[in-house]
């Protein structure tokens, strides 16, 4: 043991609890709470099953300069071959058995390097903003006519039904070629990958589910989208566009196309990860305007201000709440020993709500400088549509604010029940017109 190394911290029972119980991440104000209490005692500590052998026990990291140093130190810390998101052990054990992998998907959150930079390699040039300048005309229209839908409407909406959920899942899925008619069906299947904790978006009903059934759930979502987009990479192949389908579909590693597996994992994370996630900050974004009526007023006198919105709700909201890593070699962390093989679970809700970083960090403050926040990661798994999502949400807010002349709360808000992706289910507001 080095200097500061302190005897094993544990987490008591019922505070771990909280911190894999999907329900949990329901209540925002309450999670934070959590967060912040474990935070200032113990950094990083360790997360034990009270149930033996239902998880692996791992280290939560909740401090904003730890998760940072996990993040870009990839070659110290691995994203395979333990799952990277939390999963109960039946979970993996299902897994293994249905694809000989202790993970459902191999995307490139799976690999680490010498195949990771290779396969983000063949997409990262597309997801630059030079490339996607081309997608703003397409971007303008398709949010003018989102926001006319939901203008249609009444005084009365839920933004995430008609906006922050439609809106995003639009724009990934025609990067993917996914036509218009076939996108409830992936909107449900990512739900179900996602939110297959939650009863609502899983689509199950059932409040409390057990691993068992929560996996069986996403690994008929995987089966789903699998051979759909085997179909898309077929068409692509034949008749190539400029969209990402074929890039995906045409790419060679090593001289050589890429195995059906890890093809499907490609298009799966696209899909999946480019919109639940943007819809979320979306969300999140419109709910602090609606709250806040002045802001709403001066950024709509002062579009200057919207970049400042936009990082502010992605940091905030923090959709993607955490990731798992597995330490290469023994290290010290946050006075504890983590030793090679250890688990830990890089949580950015808590490392975007650290004080010693981002001062009252609960409040919503468009003009937070520094805001180097963490919800897109950090390091070589950093997420590879960042660009793609600030994009989307500059160009819905312009539509927003050129149309609405005010916002505000028409009824309590509600989460999902997700300890992944997570962020708001429903938001209904009352909304003036322009
Ligand atoms: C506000 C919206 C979004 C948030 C908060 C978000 C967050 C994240 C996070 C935290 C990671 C993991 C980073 C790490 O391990 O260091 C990630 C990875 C990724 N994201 Fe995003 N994301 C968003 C939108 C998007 C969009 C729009 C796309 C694509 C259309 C996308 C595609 C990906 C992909 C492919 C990865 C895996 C990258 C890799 O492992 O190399 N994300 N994202």
């Amino acid at each position: 043991m080095t200097g500061g190394v302190s005897a094993e911290a544990v987490l008591p029972g019922d505070i771990a609890r909280r911190v894999i119980d999907p329900h949990a991440y329901a209540e925002w104000d309450g999670l934070l709470d959590t967060f912040d209490a474990i935070r200032a005692d113990t950094p990083v500590v360790k997360v034990q099953p009270d149930t033996p052998g239902l998880f692996d026990p791992f280290w939560l990291v909740t401090a904003y300069d730890d998760v940072m140093r996990i993040s870009k130190d990839n070659a110290g810390f691995l994203n395979n071959p333990r799952p990277v998101v939390f999963s109960f052990n039946q979970a993996i054990e299902f897994s293994r058995a249905a694809t000989g992998s202790n993970m459902l998907v191999d995307s490139l959150v799976v690999f680490d390097a010498p195949i990771h930079p290779k396969y983000r390699k063949l997409t990262q040039e597309w997801f630059m903003p030079r490339n996607l300048a081309r997608l703003e005309d397409e971007l303008r229209a398709l949010a003018a006519r989102t926001v006319d839908r939901m203008l249609g409407l009444g005084s009365e909406v839920d933004f995430v039904k008609e906006v922050s959920g439609p809106y995003p899942l639009r724009v990934v899925m025609q990067i993917l070629g996914v036509p218009p008619e076939d996108e409830p069906r992936m909107q449900m299947l990512t739900q179900q990958l996602f939110g297959g904790q939650d009863k609502d978006l899983s689509g199950s009903g059932m409040d409390k589910m057990t691993p068992e059934q929560v996996v069986q759930i996403v690994a008929g979502a995987v089966k789903t989208f699998e051979d759909y987009f085997a179909q898309i990479a077929e068409d692509r192949r034949q008749n190539p566009t400029d969209d990402v389908a074929s890039v995906i579909a045409n790419a060679l590693v090593d001289g050589q196309p890429l195995p059906p597996r890890d093809m499907a994992g490609y298009y799966i994370i696209v899909a999946t990860a480019g919109h639940d996630t943007t819809s979320a900050s979306t969300a999140g974004a419109m709910q602090a305007l609606a709250r806040d009526p002045e802001q709403y007023a001066r950024v709509r006198a002062d579009r200057s201000l919207l970049p400042g919105i936009v990082e502010e709700a992605i940091r905030w909201t923090s959709p993607v709440q955490h990731f798992m890593r597995t330490a290469a070699e023994d290290c010290e962390l946050g006075g504890q020993q983590i030793k090679a093989g250890d688990w830990l679970m890089i949580n950015y809700v808590a490392a975007n709500h650290d004080p010693a970083q981002f001062p009252d960090p609960r409040r919503f403050d468009a003009a937070r400088s520094p805001n180097r926040h963490l919800a897109f990661g950090a390091g070589a798994h950093q997420c590879l549509g960042l660009h793609l999502a600030r994009l989307e949400m500059r160009i819905l807010f312009e539509a927003i604010l050129d149309r609405v002349a005010a916002v505000e709360p028409a009824g309590e808000a509600s989460r999902a029940s997700s300890t992944f992706v997570g962020g708001l289910k429903t938001l209904p507001l009352r909304v003036v017109p322009a």
